[in-house]
């Protein structure tokens, strides 16, 4: 089955065409970083007209890079949730028109099961049943994956995501919006072990995070250097990303332990950060754990994660009923494997 997929949850418009046979085709992403920059954070009004006006187009462009062989777009997946809901909306409008147009499914997908299988897409993917930790701007979970839709939440954070912890800091460090790969990048020069900030609940048992103490730890040490240097925010930086890898790492690994598995999926924006890539990858080497992640493009919001969900749910004959519908809330483990209604 060949699919056309959208994504529009947050402040990227995407969209790509996967084959069941021939995987990925074509995928293509806009960021709307330069539009919200100067407010310092996502503007959700100004996020749904941008979708508006970029996603046809985008449409446009995948379906002609994807049309080679004149084969046709069998049915339409979206980012139904969770997410911005007049950015949802856009994109689940576009999506509904177009598959009515063309007389063919459509289905709304979850953004965060479109991260969970965005591995998927490389060409050793994971196997099940395996656990995954999930960290994006909003998120923070560990997940035991059971196959795709069986998801059974084993811990989460309490308060802030593992990216809200870096973009708050970003901005305390007056880093420009998204902070985290700014963080990240001043990172790299910071000197280990200038500051030291909490690791939250690492020494509590159990699988939950905590990440919003961390950014008065940030606060507190950038008050105290009033005349902050670019090294003295490096340092700062460093720190702060120990701190959150550090916790990321120990719990990802207790979750693996807790359910007697050996495979960690990693997905969501901040499996983007090297840092945390090369302490698990060393930490699960040790374990005997194997770790898999998507490569680098897919750790952000992108359509291609979405076409996978969306084509596993659509060849088992999911589709949607009638009328629009978009969720800014949506728990992960109300769903269901695919087909199974
Ligand atoms: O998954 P995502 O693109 O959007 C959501 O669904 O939330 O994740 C975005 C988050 C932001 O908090 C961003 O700062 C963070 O991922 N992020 C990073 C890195 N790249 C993206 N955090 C730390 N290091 C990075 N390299
Ligand atoms: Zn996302």
């Amino acid at each position: 089955m060949r699919i056309l997929a959208i994504e529009s949850s947050c402040d990227e418009s995407a969209a790509a065409v996967f084959d069941g046979e021939g995987g990925l085709l074509a995928h293509e992403v806009f960021s709307q970083i330069d539009l919200h920059q100067i407010y310092g954070g996502v503007v959700p009004e100004l996020a749904s007209r941008d979708h508006v006006q970029r996603l046809l187009p985008m449409v446009d462009r995948v379906l002609a890079r994807a049309s080679g062989d004149g084969k046709p777009i069998e049915g339409v997946a979206y980012t139904a949730g969770p997410g911005l809901i007049g950015a949802l909306l856009t994109g689940a409008a576009l999506a509904r028109s177009l598959a009515h147009a063309w007389a063919v499914p459509s289905l709304g997908v979850h953004h965060l099961e479109g991260h969970l299988l965005a591995p998927l897409l490389e060409p050793v993917p994971p196997e099940y049943p395996h656990v995954a930790l999930l960290v994006s701007g909003g998120h923070t979970m560990l997940i035991e994956c059971a196959g795709i839709g069986r998801y059974t939440l084993l811990g989460e954070t309490r308060d802030d995501a593992a990216g809200e912890a870096f973009d708050k800091s970003a901005k305390l460090l007056g880093l420009p919006y998204p902070g985290g790969p700014h963080l990240a990048r001043l990172a790299e020069t910071g000197r280990p072990s200038r500051h030291v900030f909490p690791r939250p609940m690492l020494d509590r048992p159990g699988l939950e995070f905590s990440f919003s103490g961390l950014k008065t730890a940030v606060l507190h040490a950038v008050r105290a250097l009033p005349d902050a240097s670019d090294q003295d925010r490096a340092d700062i930086a460093l720190a702060l990303q120990d701190a959150v890898v550090d916790t990321l790492v120990a719990k990802s690994l207790r979750a693996v332990a807790h359910t007697g598995l050996d495979t960690l999926v990693v997905s969501g924006g901040v499996s983007a950060n090297r840092s945390l890539r090369s302490r698990l990858d060393s930490a699960a080497a040790k374990q005997g754990v194997r770790v898999y992640y998507p490569r680098l493009e897919f750790c952000t919001d992108n359509a291609a994660m979405i076409a996978v969900a969306g084509h596993a749910r659509l060849a088992a004959g999911e589709r949607d009923a009638i009328g629009i519908r978009a969720r800014a809330q949506w728990p992960l483990d109300s769903l269901h494997p695919p087909g199974n209604l």
